[in-house]
C-alpha cells in the first residue's frame, strides 16, 4: 500500500495513503497521536478532509464541479433540481417513472401543521428570515418525535421527503407572516418550485406564465446550489449529525451554519454592496481600493472562495442565467451593470489575480433573486432551499458509513499550564 513517511525528531512513522476516484491523495493520520503524540494543526480545516464522499468532487483549480460524475454544466443546462435532488440521494439519475415516484412521495407530505406558525409569531417582524427558518426547523422535528431515529435509513428517507417538500411552505410561510399576509397554502400536485413562488407571492390560484419563466429561473438556481462538497454548512450538518442527532437539528445546524456573511449570507451582502455602489454613484474603482485596504474591513462580497482558485462554475452560469432572465422577465437592473463592472476591475487587478479571487456562486445570484421579486434579506433561505438535498445526502451517507465516528477534533491548547487556586481575596 502506499505510504507517506513523516518524521518527528527521531521518530520516523509511515502512513498510509489514499486516493480519490480522481487521483486526489490524501494521508490518513488516524494513527499519527498514537504513534508519536503528535496531532495535526490545520486552521479553517483549509488542507483536511473530514471524509471520503461519493457525491460531489471539486477541483478548485481547473473551475469544476462534478455531482455523481455529471458536469455542473451538464446537470444545469438538462436536469431539473428534483433530478438533481434525486441523483445526489440515490446516486442516480431517475428515469421517468423514479421521478415521478419521488416527487409524488415529496408530495404525500405538503402539509405542515398549523402550530408552526407559532414560531413566526413568536419572533418580532424584524428578526433576520434564516433566524426564523432555523426555529421553524428545529419546531419542526419535534413534530414527530415517534420518526426520528437517525439511524433508521427509512426514517432518514421519510424525513428527507418531509423536508424537501416542508421548506419551501416554511420559507413562503415566514415571508408572508412578516408581511402580515395571509398564508397561501401549497397547491397539490403542481410544480415543485411554482408552488413555493404562488406560496410566496401569489394568491394559490393559477400559475401565470411569467411565474413559469420565473420557476424556470428559480430552478436552476436552486439545482446550482445542490451540493458542495464539505462546505462550511455541510460540515456542520455532519458535526451535528454524527453524534447522532436527528435529521432536524443536523439540518437546523446546517441553516445557521449557511447565514453567515462569509457563507450563504453573502448573496444578500452582495447585492447591499451592489445597491451601496449605486447610490453613491457607482464608483467601483472606489470600492475596489477598499477591497485592497487592509485598514478596511470591507470586503468585495461575492468574491473569493476556499476551495476556487479559477473561476466558480456556477458563477459563470448564473451571470447567462442573471441576464437571460433579466430580458425574458423585462427587468432592466443597473445593479447587474454595477456587478459586471466590478468584476471586469476586479479580474484586471494585480490583488485579486495574485491571491486567485475570482466571482463565487453569491456574486450574480442576488441579481436574479431580485428580479423576481424576492426581498434581499430572503435570499439566504434560497440557497438553504438549493442547499437541502445535498445536506440530507450528506447526513444519509454519513449515516450509512461504517467507519462514522463522532467529530471530535484536538486542539493544541495555548493558555496558562497549571496555575496554584488563589481564594477570592487574593485576586
Ligand atoms: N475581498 C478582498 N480580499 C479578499 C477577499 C474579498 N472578497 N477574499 C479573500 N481576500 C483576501 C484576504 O484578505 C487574504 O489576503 P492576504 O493573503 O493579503 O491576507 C487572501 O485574499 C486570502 O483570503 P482568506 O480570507 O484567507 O481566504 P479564505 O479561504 O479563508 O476565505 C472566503 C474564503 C470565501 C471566506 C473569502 O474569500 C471571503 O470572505 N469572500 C467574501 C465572502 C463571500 O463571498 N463568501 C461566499 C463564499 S462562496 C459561497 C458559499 O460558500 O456560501
Amino acid at each position: 500500500m502506499p505510504e507517506a513517511v513523516l518524521r518527528i525528531g527521531e521518530k520516523e512513522v509511515s502512513l498510509p495513503l489514499m486516493t480519490g476516484s480522481v487521483g486526489e491523495t490524501a494521508v490518513d493520520i488516524s494513527s499519527l497521536r498514537d504513534e508519536t503524540g503528535a496531532v495535526t494543526l490545520d486552521d479553517g480545516f483549509a488542507n483536511t478532509a473530514e471524509t471520503a464522499s461519493d457525491l460531489t468532487f471539486v477541483d478548485g483549480e481547473a473551475g469544476v464541479l462534478i455531482h455523481r460524475g455529471y458536469t455542473i454544466e451538464d446537470l444545469a443546462s438538462e436536469a431539473s433540481f428534483l433530478e438533481v435532488a434525486h441523483l445526489l440521494l440515490f446516486g442516480a439519475l431517475p428515469t421517468k417513472g423514479e421521478l415521478e415516484s419521488f416527487v409524488g412521495s415529496i408530495q404525500e407530505h405538503l402539509h405542515v401543521d398549523s402550530a408552526i406558525r407559532n414560531v413566526f409569531s413568536a419572533v418580532p417582524q424584524d428578526a433576520h428570515p434564516m433566524q426564523v427558518l432555523g426555529s421553524a426547523v428545529a419546531a419542526l422535528g419535534g413534530h414527530y418525535a415517534d420518526d426520528l431515529d437517525p439511524n433508521d435509513p427509512e426514517s432518514v428517507e421519510r424525513n428527507s421527503y418531509r423536508l424537501i417538500a416542508k421548506l419551501p411552505i416554511l420559507i413562503a410561510w415566514a415571508h408572508r407572516a412578516r408581511e402580515g399576509q395571509e398564508i397561501v397554502d401549497p397547491i397539490p400536485g403542481a410544480d415543485y418550485v411554482a408552488n413555493f413562488l404562488e406560496m410566496m407571492f401569489g394568491d394559490g390560484g393559477h400559475i401565470d406564465e411569467q411565474e413559469q419563466i420565473a420557476a424556470k429561473a428559480l430552478d436552476s438556481l436552486l439545482l446550482l446550489h445542490a451540493d458542495h462538497g464539505q462546505n462550511c454548512s455541510t460540515s456542520a450538518v455532519r458535526l451535528v449529525g454524527s453524534s447522532g442527532a436527528n435529521l432536524y437539528g443536523a439540518i437546523t445546524g446546517g441553516i445557521f451554519a449557511l447565514s453567515g456573511p462569509l457563507h450563504g449570507g453573502a448573496n444578500q451582502e452582495v447585492l447591499e454592496m451592489l445597491a451601496s455602489i449605486s447610490e453613491d454613484g457607482g464608483d467601483v474603482d472606489k470600492y475596489i481600493n477598499r477591497a485592497k485596504d487592509k485598514d478596511d474591513p470591507f470586503r468585495l462580497m461575492g468574491f473569493g472562495h476556499r476551495v476556487y482558485k479559477n473561476f466558480d462554475p456556477r458563477a459563470n452560469v448564473i451571470r447567462t442565467t442573471a441576464e437571460e432572465v433579466l430580458n425574458r422577465l423585462g427587468v432592466d437592473d443597473p445593479l447587474l451593470d454595477v456587478a459586471v463592472q466590478l468584476q471586469k476591475r476586479a479580474l484586471e487587478d494585480d490583488y485579486f489575480v495574485e491571491r486567485k479571487l475570482f466571482p463565487n456562486v453569491d456574486f450574480f445570484s442576488g441579481i436574479i433573486y431580485r428580479a423576481l421579486g424576492f426581498p434581499v434579506d430572503m435570499f439566504t433561505t434560497l440557497f438553504a432551499l438549493g442547499r437541502l438535498p445535498g445536506w440530507l445526502s450528506q447526513f444519509k451517507e454519513m449515516k450509512t458509513d461504517s467507519s462514522n465516528r463522532i467529530f471530535r477534533p484536538r486542539q493544541i491548547y495555548t493558555g496558562e499550564p497549571k496555575r496554584a487556586w488563589l481564594p477570592m481575596e487574593e485576586r
